[in-house]
């Protein structure tokens, strides 16, 4: 069956306390359900920015964008791509995170200050590589 990818942003709406917390328990809400359902992908956090990227059969990934663009931690939120594609990138992930999450805070104020990360001025494969090889160097 032919997989898809999903790319989005959007704007963090967790207060810069909650942030660390946050993050972890929807990692692992992500995983648990991404695993069910055949859905792979990974997840940034920059600059008060989520980016995603959401892989798998084109129902599944559909049901899940559904539940994630209702959820109130974050806001915004932007499709930037879906498509088909010949092979899944993060296929031994249920939810790659590209950074660790206990240093998210310290990520945001970091980025934040120096490069000014703005991810409605990058297209879907410019996000996706961005995503890709900032887990690269993480992993
Ligand atoms: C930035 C962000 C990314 C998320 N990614 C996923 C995901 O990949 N898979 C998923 O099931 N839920 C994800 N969620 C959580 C969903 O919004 C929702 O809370 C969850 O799917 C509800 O699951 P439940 O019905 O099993 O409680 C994400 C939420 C946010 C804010």
């Amino acid at each position: 069956m032919t997989d898809y990818r999903l790319v989005y942003f959007s704007e963090n709406r967790l207060p810069s306390s909650e942030i660390a917390q946050g993050l972890n328990s929807i990692l692992e809400k992500s995983r648990s359900n991404n695993v069910m359902v055949g859905v792979t992908g990974a997840l940034m956090f920059s600059v008060g920015y989520f980016v995603q990227v959401l892989e798998g059969p084109q129902a599944a990934v559909e049901a899940t964008f559904e539940r994630i663009q209702q959820d109130a931690r974050h806001g915004d939120v932007q499709l930037v791509e879906f498509a088909p594609v010949a092979q899944r990138t993060f296929d031994n992930w249920s939810m790659a995170y590209a950074g660790r999450p206990e240093e998210a805070s310290d990520d945001v104020a970091d980025l934040a200050a120096s490069s000014g990360f703005d991810p409605s001025r990058l297209d879907g494969d410019q996000l996706f590589e961005r995503l890709r090889s900032r887990l690269l160097e993480t992993a």
